[in-house]
């Protein structure tokens, strides 16, 4: 349903975008996942016919989005990060005049808008202006309006940024309503938690670049390691050296500095031990420590030798 081929976007000298592939196969939860910056708006934006792209192809439905941005806009719903609701007017009337522009007479809107506004829980909230609802009702309401001209195709921006985990919880349920609806969706988020979740897929985008691609399964078994030691640290007493003692250790595949504690990915059960001993040699005090499987946290890690954030 959605498919990119060498896609470019340079802003100047700058290049956003540098030469990404992939593929999205109908009625596929399709995730991009990425940090700031990383260039997941760009590519959605271009696949929306918001932007054109420097060079290579983008395809929806079959269709190169630059030569037949009309036939391609039909197919899809998008999301934007950028909500853009005309605050004049009330969010039913807001649904209303945005479906005008696809063409669905007014008589098969009016059910429509209802219908959105049912299935987004916001029928009590018809009358209000966007910036009169809460975040989680904004972003519904957002994803209500991609749902307006009943595509198959829906693209959505960060659908969740900004919400706390309650109403992140209920675009969740949303977001997975659309896949038993077999709408195809490619959605972009840096919750990593966010893409492991709903995703059937996942590319992992930085620097312009998709690095990996796969389902969370095949992307955590990038990771030769199998278990990840997540020790909480009491910041004020770590010894000097504990990065480089732990990567001495025969096992250990890798190390992470954080805030207040350390990761540490390791082959198998039996360097944990070596790992808690050395920490506890140095005197540094243990707050808490985790045994887990590694997340797709680690495998960004593995990748670029960086956190997400
Ligand atoms: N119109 C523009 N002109 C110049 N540079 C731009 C423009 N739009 C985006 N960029 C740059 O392109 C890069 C990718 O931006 P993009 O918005 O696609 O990132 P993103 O992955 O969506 O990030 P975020 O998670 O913050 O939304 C960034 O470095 C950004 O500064
Ligand atoms: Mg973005």
């Amino acid at each position: 349903m959605i498919e990119v081929r060498n896609l470019v976007k340079k802003y100047g000298d700058y290049t956003a975008i540098d030469g990404i592939n992939f593929k999205v196969r109908k009625g596929e939860i399709f995730g991009f996942l990425g940090p700031n910056g990383a260039g997941k708006t760009t590519t959605i934006n271009i696949l929306a016919g918001l932007s054109l792209p420097s060079s290579g192809v983008a395809i929806i439905a079959r269709q190169d989005v630059t030569k037949h941005p009309i036939g391609c806009k039909k197919r899809l719903g998008i999301a934007t990060q950028d909500a853009n609701f005309d605050h004049h007017l009330n969010i039913k009337d807001n649904l209303f005049y945005q479906g005008l522009l696809y063409g669905i007479s007014r008589k098969e809107l009016k059910k429509r808008v209802d219908a959105a506004l049912r299935w987004s829980k916001l029928e009590k909230y018809s009358k209000k202006r966007f910036h009169q609802l809460s975040g989680g009702m904004q972003r519904r309401l957002v994803v209500a309006r991609a749902m307006l001209s009943d595509p198959e195709i829906i693209l959505l921006d960060e659908p969740t940024t900004g919400l706390d985990p309650q109403s992140r919880r209920q675009v969740w349920k949303y977001i997975k309503d659309l896949k038993e609806k077999k709408k195809t969706v490619l959605l972009t988020t840096h919750y990593i938690e966010e893409a492991d979740i709903l995703c059937d897929r996942i590319s992992i985008i930085d620097h312009g670049r998709l690095i990996a691609c796969g389902t969370p399964d095949e992307l955590k078994r990038i990771l030769d390691n199998d278990i990840v030691i997540d020790i909480s640290l009491n910041p004020e007493v770590v010894s000097e050296h504990i990065e480089m003692d732990l990567n001495n250790i025969s096992g250990v595949n890798h190390v992470t500095i954080r805030n207040n504690g350390i990761r540490i990915g390791v082959g198998n059960e039996a360097v944990i031990e070596q790992v808690l001993s050395s920490i506890i040699k140095k005197k540094n005090r243990i707050n808490g420590i985790n045994i887990i499987h590694p997340t797709l946290e680690d495998v960004f890690l593995h990748l670029t030798g960086r956190e997400m954030r």
